[in-house]
């Protein structure tokens, strides 16, 4: 791996012990993946997770100085001083006290603090053939199929190590050939919301493990969060960078393109079906709910916008807890159009910069929840779950 004097100087530790391991765990990985150099990056997301292994390297970046070269910006993790009023933190022991600490040390190193696991609609937006590290699991395929940005599927630390530096080793999603699709995935069924993308990209990623799928039978551009959906869910149950949806996306005009030569290795075939199946495994209950958790990936202004004209008018059912998660940016927004005071007037809250797969949320293990997000569902901090769209979660806490 060609290696600059700049690039032996920082892993020499000339310009402190942060930079020095960002740049040592970058090395390592061009080398892991035979880069033959480092390219600059723009920008990067660093999925911060505050938990241990997140904490462990924040730590010594920020411990030995570093400070981010571009923007470098942050995933949720929680809203301390809202949470802090609902449970005593300080007695949430070893968790809160970890999750705190390693979002100071995002701050320290200069981290912009956006908390929210959408950035990429607002607070960090890649420009088309911009080279850039992002990490979390919709960001990655949002970025490379729906912008045209070049990222790898980065770890935080990896997309943290890659803001502190400025550049990333130059392999996998950042050279053209390795963005050609590997997997044909046949859509013969009507995709109607946001909830049945997320079933596809749930069956697509159990199905795939890992490549690039090319969709065929998509003719309606999907909304945004149909895409967020789909990229979320491939890459809970999957390892997917990028996807192409030829004339759609934006980097393949035909089936042919897509490919680019490369012969499908699988060929998906999406039914009705597959969709009814996949939804009916997510359910681990069929009993009434204790709580409903919507907004995983956070939510944005539309879903905001629907949410809360399907709650005009009513009321949360007593003794019920009704949760939207969204990023401060679309809250503003949402507050300021009209749509916070509408979901707030029937009961429901509102919160940012909070993950679901966080401790402020263990008040509600043992209890049923109910979600419209199979991540959500996955990472449940409660106890039994059922997964439907927003209007079935809506329906179910009235
Ligand atoms: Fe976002 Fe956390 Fe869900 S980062 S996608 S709320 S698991």
């Amino acid at each position: 791996m060609h290696l600059s004097r700049e690039h032996e100087q920082t892993l020499n530790g000339e310009f402190g012990s942060g930079k020095q391991a960002a740049m040592e765990l970058l090395v390592a990985i061009g080398k892991a993946f035979d880069a033959p150099n480092m390219i600059p990056i723009k920008r990067a997301h660093a999925a911060s997770s505050g938990q241990e292994g997140d904490l462990y390297f924040v730590e010594i970046l920020a411990k030995g100085g570093a400070h981010c070269k571009v923007i470098t910006t942050t995933n949720p993790i929680a809203d301390f001083d809202y949470f802090q009023k609902l449970i005593n933190i300080t007695d949430e022991h070893e968790e809160a006290s970890v999750a705190w600490r390693t979002k100071n040390y995002y701050k320290q190193i200069g981290a912009v603090m956006s908390q929210s696991c959408i950035p990429y609609l607002a607070e960090n937006i890649p420009e088309y053939g911009e080279h850039v590290a992002f990490s979390e699991s919709s960001a990655t395929p949002y970025v490379n199929s729906i912008i045209g940005g070049l990222t790898n599927r980065e770890s935080i630390q990896t997309a943290l190590a890659a803001g502190v530096i400025g550049e990333t080793p130059e392999y996998g999603m950042h050279l053209k050939e390795n963005r050609r699709g590997t997997a044909l995935v046949k859509v013969e069924t009507n995709l109607n919301d946001g909830f049945s993308y997320s079933l596809l990209g749930q069956y697509v990623g159990k199905k795939l493990g890992s490549g690039i799928p090319v969709f065929a039978g998509i003719s309606k551009r999907p909304t945004i969060d149909q895409y967020i959906n789909l990229c979320a869910m491939m890459n809970v149950t999957g390892a997917v960078p990028m996807f192409h949806i030829p004339s759609i996306t934006v980097e393949a005009k035909t089936e042919q393109e897509a490919f680019g030569g490369n012969v499908p290795k699988d060929t998906i075939v999406v039914t009705d079906r597959e969709l009814r199946e996949t939804s009916q495994e997510l359910q681990t209950t069929t009993g009434p709910v204790d709580t409903v958790i919507l907004g995983c990936p956070h939510y944005n202004l539309d879903q905001m916008g629907e949410l809360a004209n399907l709650l005009k008018g009513r009321k949360i059912r007593s003794g019920l807890s009704f949760w939207v998660n969204t990023s401060a940016t679309t809250k503003l927004l949402a507050e300021r159009t009209g749509y916070v005071a509408m979901i707030e007037e029937s009961g429901a809250h509102v919160i940012t910069d909070t993950c679901i797969d966080m401790f402020c949320w263990n008040n509600l293990r043992g209890k049923t929840g109910m979600t419209d997000s199979p991540k959500c569902a996955y990472y449940r901090r409660f106890g039994p779950v059922k997964v439907g769209t927003v209007q079935e979660c809506v329906a179910a806490s009235a």
